[in-house]
């Protein structure tokens, strides 16, 4: 059964540690994901991006996949299905197909339009037991070479979408989805800091979490942050994995080519960074 990420993050506030959530692409990441969770008893987050859902073919097949799967392999730790970064109509979709957890993300808007539609979306969301996370300060990334360094939210924004009765908040604190760039100037812990104490004891998250050096991942923990996004560097690890294997020849030889020995390399690397951040985050053990 999947469960709203209420719970496990209050606890994760509580507890001072932060719960993973990881983008899922296919069968062997949801799988690779939900045993890592299991083996190590840590609460997860799958998170589940538009893009992501349509290259799957759809919310629907995303959810009814991700709910067998959990029974398939009797998943007992928390497990929850997140729509990232949702567009006003994709989170309705994701709430028709099933996700237990649904991030809108209205950074883009203004924040009077922001405001309205968060607001009836966490309406909608907690009617039927969905978590909601919401977005203050659009996170960076690189497009075309440039590289944009990552909007930094403005505290008394974040208290107004807080109150709005959101389960969790994502804020832009210097954060960029992707690899960090050389020159990157770390994370706002001032701006940090401030968001925190306007919104209290509700959890923080931080996306983007890709490369950013432990101390500062143990630092943003202990201001607050309770759930840290991870795609990329799981992306990174099954690429190196598999390309090991294919310039290695092992394709080539005996059986090599069946689907299930060309991805299990991959599908190891992707068990291993999640355990090791995991490991990183504090959640083991938290199940
Ligand atoms: P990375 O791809 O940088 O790890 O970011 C993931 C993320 O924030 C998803 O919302």
């Amino acid at each position: 059964m999947l469960v709203s990420a209420t719970e496990m993050l209050k606890k994760a506030v509580e507890g001072k540690y932060a719960v993973g959530q990881f983008n899922i692409n296919n069968l062997e990441w949801t799988k690779a994901i939900l045993l890592t969770a299991q083996e190590n008893n840590s609460p997860v987050i799958l998170g589940v991006s538009e893009g992501a859902g349509k290259y799957m073919t759809g919310m629907k097949t995303v959810a009814a996949m991700v709910k067998a799967m959990v029974e398939d392999l009797k998943i007992t730790v928390p497990v929850a299905l997140h729509l990232d970064h949702g567009s006003y109509d994709g989170a309705y979709g994701c709430i028709e197909a099933g996700f237990s957890s649904i991030m809108f993300d209205g950074s883009h808007y203004p924040i009077e339009e922001n405001i309205a539609k968060t607001k009836e979306l966490v309406d909608v969301c907690h009617s039927k037991g969905i978590s909601i996370e919401a977005e203050v300060g659009s996170i960076g990334g690189e497009e075309d070479g440039v590289v944009g360094a990552g909007e930094v939210a403005d505290p008394a924004e974040c208290k107004m979408i807080a109150d709005l009765g959101v389960d969790f908040l994502a804020a832009g604190i210097g954060n960029i989805h992707g690899k960090y760039p050389e020159n990157w100037k770390g994370l706002d812990f001032d701006a940090l800091a401030k968001i925190k104490d306007q919104i209290g004891d509700l959890p923080l998250v931080l996306h983007g979490g890709t490369g950013i050096p432990a101390e500062m991942i143990q630092k943003a923990i202990s201001l607050g942050v309770a759930k840290i996004n991870v795609n990329t560097e799981c992306q990174l690890y099954f690429q190196e994995a598999t390309r090991k294997y294919i310039e290695a020849g092992k394709d080539l030889e005996g059986k090599g080519f069946d689907p299930r020995k060309l991805l299990a390399p991959g599908f190891e690397a992707i068990k291993t960074i999640v355990k090791e951040k995991m490991e990183l985050f504090g959640s083991i053990n938290k199940a």
